[in-house]
């Protein structure tokens, strides 16, 4: 192994090398603080041309790679194992914004761009680049780009996957695959770029984007929304989609156990409303300059919900720090979960006419399974896509009882995804598989497509070398 950090050494610089302890911890461990790894090296390559170098050198001495973008990842995909076999390869030093062309309607970035430079950079020549996650500070394109990853723009912009153009990726045995076009029409064979969006970096490292831009919302009415149940809420969505049409760009759930956590642990936030209701949606309309009437539309059709019982109370934004902290309520549910205590993630899509009955009966079973197990539902019901999540129940002395959720961990996600799968749903709307649900997937999923799936890892990672474990389980009897 000496042979090959050296190698890497002379072909990035040995700065970039890093295999101290204290250098590579914040690599080895995810967001969640749950996965943590051993690495041989951490790697910090800044050129398309320096990724090739690292993969060709760690495909010739046999050692698996795994990129890393900004590791805010929630399915231990971006991590390594525990072997201290693998190298990750960080793309945090590749954060160049390559060019912008507002009229094409694109934008080209390496892949270590942070999301929230991204949206800058289009913002800059009065575009928008809609993606946006509770993560945005942090996470990055590539990352993007590999988990697919979802958000609150996805009802009107559609999933990573609808925002991209063309792709830079090095492939696993170190050959460059330049396919970064930003032809908006190209049928010209199999759809590569599509193949490596979602793959979370077991095809190949992606170093570079192009991107679709929009035109500029800098207009929005935003209001939190109290409502009575999910039933409610998804027949306010029914009346939003109505009454304000393609300016429906925000259509968020949250229950008053989120809402709660977030009041607990979020510094200066506060409740809008003055009466507690057991569910919140957060819904924004977004137009552009020239698109007058956004405030009047919002009211009129909170005006109807609340007449029609779908709704019973609201506050509007009034001001660009008002809507800021209308926002903070709902991205800060993840943080405001993790500092409560051990927490358990379900990433699960429904169809939307199931989601009501679904969590008025997935409740009570799961309090059989773990009695006070605190439910703290959120997430994108305008795409279906819930956030199930669980946090420990309280002891009597009200701390978090984490060894008990802990218990029952494996039990919980069986009910929450045996019962997925019955609806038709999917157990990973937007976060991926990692190393969390690669096993779990695969059980869920048809012989047929599992084998479909593993199909294209051999025929494009024939060695097993990028990021195994993740996303495919290896074949039952295979040694990867
Ligand atoms: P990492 O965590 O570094 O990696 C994720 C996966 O992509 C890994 O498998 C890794 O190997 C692979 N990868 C990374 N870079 C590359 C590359 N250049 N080439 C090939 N493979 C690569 N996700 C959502 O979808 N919607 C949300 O609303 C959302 N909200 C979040 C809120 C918070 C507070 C947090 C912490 C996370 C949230 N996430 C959300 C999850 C996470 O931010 C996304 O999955 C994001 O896309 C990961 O980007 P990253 O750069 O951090 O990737
Ligand atoms: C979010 O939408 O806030 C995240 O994807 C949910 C999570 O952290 O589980
Ligand atoms: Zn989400």
């Amino acid at each position: 192994m000496d042979d090959l950090l050296d190698r890497l050494r002379t072909s990035i610089g040995a700065d970039h090398v890093l295999t101290e302890d204290a250098d590579v911890a914040a690599y080895v461990v995810d967001w969640t603080g749950t996965r943590a790894g051993r690495a041989l090296a951490v790697v910090r390559p800044s050129s398309t041309e320096e990724v090739a170098a690292v993969v060709a050198a760690c495909a010739g001495a046999g050692v698996p790679v795994v990129p890393q973008g900004g590791n805010t990842g929630l399915v231990g995909g971006g991590v390594p194992d525990a072997s201290g076999n693998q190298v990750v390869l960080s793309l945090g030093r590749m954060r160049r914004v390559r060019e912008v062309d507002p009229v094409a309607g694109t934008v080209t970035v390496d892949a270590g761009v942070v999301l929230a430079d991204v949206q800058a950079a289009a913002e800059k020549v009065d575009r928008l680049f809609p993606m946006s996650l509770g993560s945005e500070g942090s996470c990055t394109i590539g990352g993007n780009l590999s988990t697919n990853a979802g958000g609150t723009a996805v009802l009107r912009y559609g999933m990573t996957r609808e925002l991209v153009l063309g792709l830079e990726v090095v492939l696993p045995d170190g050959r460059v695959w330049d396919g970064l076009r930003g032809l908006r029409k190209d049928n010209t064979g199999y759809d590569l770029t599509q193949l490596f969006v979602g793959a979370e970096g077991t095809l190949g490292v992606i170093t570079g984007a192009v991107l679709r831009l929009f035109p500029a919302t800098p207009r929005h009415a935003t209001a939190w929304v109290a409502v009575p149940s999910v039933d409610a809420a998804v027949s306010l969505l029914g009346l939003a989609q109505q009454h304000a049409g393609v300016h429906l760009s925000t259509f968020e759930i949250a229950n008053r156990q989120a809402i709660d956590l977030v009041l607990a642990h979020l510094p200066g936030a506060s409740d809008p409303l003055g009466e507690p209701s057991d569910w919140y949606v957060l819904v924004e309309l977004a137009g552009s300059a020239s698109d007058d009437g956004l405030d009047e539309t919002l009211e009129s059709l909170l005006g109807e919900a609340v007449e029609a019982g779908c709704a019973t109370d609201a506050a509007l934004a009034g001001s660009p720090s008002q809507r800021s902290a209308l926002w903070a309520l709902r991205e800060g549910i993840s943080e405001a979960q993790k500092v409560e205590g051990a927490t358990l993630k379900h990433d699960v899509t429904l169809p939307i006419a199931r989601l009501a009955e679904w969590t008025d009966t997935m409740g009570p079973r799961l309090q059989e399974v773990c009695p006070g197990v605190r439910l703290v539902t959120y997430g994108h019901v305008g795409d279906g896509n819930l956030h199930y999540n669980l946090n420990a129940p309280l002891t009597d002395d009200g701390r978090s009882d984490d060894d008990a959720l802990r218990a029952a961990a494996a039990d919980l996600t069986t009910a929450i995804y045996d019962s997925v799968a019955r609806e038709a749903g999917s157990i990973s709307a937007e976060h991926g598989l990692g190393r969390t649900k690669a096993a779990a997937a695969a059980s869920y999923k048809s012989d047929v497509e599992v084998d479909l799936m593993r199909a294209v890892k051999q025929a494009l990672d024939p060695a097993g070398l990028m990021n195994p474990g993740v996303l495919v389980p290896p074949a039952p009897g295979a040694s990867a």
